[in-house]
């Protein structure tokens, strides 16, 4: 088992570089919920299990999947696991949309109750579009922060100037600003070119990337079949990049991924995390998703997997060539 944590932002808890995400969680409680074929309740308990069993030590929800359907699943899963409270942690997120940020502190009950009074590690403002600015989000956030409510502060889909007024607002204070948590993938790069990468990395922000599977398509189970992506529940079949076009195009960056896959005996899912957290030294932590027992046994063993640097250019020059 590899137990090669890292820090979280500056100062934050010992993170494994892949944590868990819990949107699956949601039981298709909201319209954010019914993106994803529901999770049974024993599938979500094995799936806790077999993150834990395996060196994962963190999970990623937010009180918009499914209405705090997604926390209280979670924080139940750990419970029945008696999961350490101080060393197994929860990433939440604050949903701003219609909101100020006084309803940052005026809902912190009721999350705190939806996670069992469970810590959170790290709390998120899981958008950019609430009716506050960033400064009075973050100040909103340090109140909670003092009161030992909350750990570590992040925000999400923050763009660069928004990131640094949230970061300024905190530096004020002498607290850092963690993480931001963003689309990242092999396929979809821009973070590294729009400057967000080198920002984040000269400020000791970490990036949590988020769908770093491309909600399934990089584990090339839809290249392989398709049709799969047919009897699945959400909007991910009338997306472009499940279409017949887009798979054939990315034929070149799969069979090499199958191939150095093959080497390490490992599955292409775990070949990508992999680049994903190391490629750019400890900057990114990734947080795939996962609907089965299965899935989360392959995120976890990818902890073990380790590209050379060759392998992982080669990797990184194949993506080039097919971002969405
Ligand atoms: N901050 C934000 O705005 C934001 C946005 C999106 C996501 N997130 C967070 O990031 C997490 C992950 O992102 P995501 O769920 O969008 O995408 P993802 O992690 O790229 O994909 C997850 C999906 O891929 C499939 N999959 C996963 N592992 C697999 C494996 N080994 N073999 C075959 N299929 C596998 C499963 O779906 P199927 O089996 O149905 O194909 C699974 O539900 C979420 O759970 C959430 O916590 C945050």
């Amino acid at each position: 088992m590899n137990h090669a944590y890292r820090t979280l932002g500056k100062e934050g808890p010992q993170l494994s570089p892949i944590g868990i995400g819990c949107w699956q969680f949601s039981r298709g409680a909201n319209a954010v919920g019914r993106y994803w074929d529901d999770v049974g309740e024993e599938d979500m308990q094995a799936i806790v299990r077999a993150s834990l069993a395996g060196g994962i030590n963190w999970f990623d929800t937010a009180e918009v999947y499914g209405n705090g359907a997604s926390e209280r699943a979670l924080a139940d899963a750990l419970d029945r696991e008696e999961a350490s409270l101080e060393t197994v942690y929860i990433a939440d997120k604050w949903w701003p949309a219609g909101r100020k940020a006084s309803s940052i502190e005026k809902t912190i009950g009721a999350r705190r109750d939806a996670l069992n009074q469970r810590p959170i590690a790290l709390y998120q403002i899981h958008q950019p579009f609430s009716f506050s600015s960033a400064g009075k989000e973050m100040e909103a956030m340090l109140a909670l922060k003092h009161r030992g409510e909350i750990g570590e502060i992040g925000v999400s889909n923050f763009n660069e100037k928004r990131m640094l007024e949230a970061y300024d607002t905190l530096h004020a204070e002498g607290v850092p600003l963690a993480s931001n948590q963003i689309k990242y993938s092999l396929l979809d790069r821009r973070a590294e070119q729009n400057g967000l990468f080198d920002t984040c990395r000269e400020l000791g922000i970490s990036v949590i990337a988020y769908s770093p599977l491309e909600q399934g398509l990089l584990t090339g189970k839809y290249h392989q079949d398709p049709d799969a992506i047919k009897k699945k529940r959400g909007p991910r079949k009338w997306m472009g990049r499940f279409r017949s076009g887009y798979l054939e195009k990315t034929k070149p960056l799969m069979n090499l991924l199958e191939a150095t896959a093959e080497h390490h005996e490992a599955t292409v899912s775990q070949v990508v995390l992999s680049w994903m957290v190391h490629y750019h030294g400890d900057l990114v932590f990734a947080i795939p998703g996962a609907s089965s027992e299965k899935h989360a046994a392959e995120h976890a063993g990818a902890l073990n997997v380790r590209l050379s640097d060759n392998e992982a250019e080669q990797i990184s020059k194949a993506s080039w060539d097919v971002q969405l």
